[in-house]
């Protein structure tokens, strides 16, 4: 790979997007690569992911530019779903996938942040949609996912504006979770990925699947498809450890890890 490092870190993996001289941009080779990964992640071992940028300075500073700058409508077209179908992949990805956000996260940068379960970042961090400044549109989702996560009415306002914000803003509306010191971001995701790798996979699993699928449904059709999914966790092994380690009262007895089973 050119342009993507991956490292599986026991449960759980960290992606690192590394074109530092483009502050990470997402050229066609970035996404094709990324799609790539995403493909070889053993899912049998890996419980949560990491997605990062290399450097101190930028997450990711946007699709690439130059690229776009020739396109004609259909290539425009066939760019934004090639990076529509890599994101999608990411939001629909089985196991939980945290955005670690080390700086800027602008335009596709943003976008492909908001495809990950949820967003962390540096005190450097800046995001924003400056795509009408170039005379296109948010290309990558930005335009959907933005609205869905901080309302229509601040997710229209930045998009109208193109008007970058900072950690601390981002954090206010909601588009972030917690925001740490450059040093502290990545101990913080390994730490909370460490502990989502901890829970009893096939239950993080659904309650991914369930809060995703539900959020497109009708509330009566979402229930149904957490109750399903509640129901099927009673068929695996880590639900009987589970509930049997909760209701065994040897307090010396230690906590096995989850089989994924
Ligand atoms: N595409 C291609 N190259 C990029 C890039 C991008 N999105 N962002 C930065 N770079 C390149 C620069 O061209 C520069 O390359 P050279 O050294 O070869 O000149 C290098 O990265 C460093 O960038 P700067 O010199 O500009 O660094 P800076 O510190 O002065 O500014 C910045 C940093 C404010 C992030 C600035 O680079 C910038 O504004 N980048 C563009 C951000 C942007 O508009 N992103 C949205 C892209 S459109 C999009 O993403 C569409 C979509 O939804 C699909």
């Amino acid at each position: 790979m050119e342009f993507i490092v991956y490292e599986q870190k026991g449960g759980y993996g960290i992606i690192t997007i590394s074109r530092e001289k483009a502050l990470n941009a997402l050229n066609s080779t970035v996404l094709d690569e990324l799609d790539q990964t995403l493909d070889a992640v053993n899912l049998d071992e890996v419980r949560c992911l990491i997605l990062t940028g290399a450097g101190q300075k930028s997450f990711v500073a946007g699709a690439d530019i130059g690229e776009m700058s020739t396109l004609t409508k259909a290539e425009g077209e066939a760019f934004g779903k090639k990076g529509n179908d890599v994101f999608r992949k990411l939001e629909t990805f089985p196991i939980p996938v945290i955005a670690a956000i080390n700086g800027f996260a602008l335009g596709g940068g943003c976008e492909i942040s908001m495809s990950c379960d949820f967003r962390i970042c540096s005190d450097n961090a800046v995001f924003g949609q400056p795509e009408v400044g170039l005379g296109i549109t948010p290309g990558f989702g930005g335009t959907q996912r933005l609205a869905r996560l901080v309302g229509a009415g601040m997710a229209k306002q930045m998009i109208y504006t193109a008007r970058n914000i900072k950690a601390d803003e981002a954090l206010r509306i909601g588009l972030v979770n917690a925001v740490y010191t450059q040093e502290e971001l990545m101990p913080a995701a390994e730490k909370m990925a460490a502990g989502i790798a901890k829970n009893a996979p096939i239950a993080v699993r659904n309650c991914k699947k369930a809060i995703n699928e539900g959020l497109d449904a009708a509330m009566d059709e979402a229930i149904v498809i957490e109750e399903k999914l509640f129901g099927d966790c009673f068929e695996t092994e880590d639900q009987k450890y589970g509930m049997a380690f909760f209701l065994d009262k040897n307090k010396e007895k230690v906590k096995e890890p989850f089989k994924n089973c």
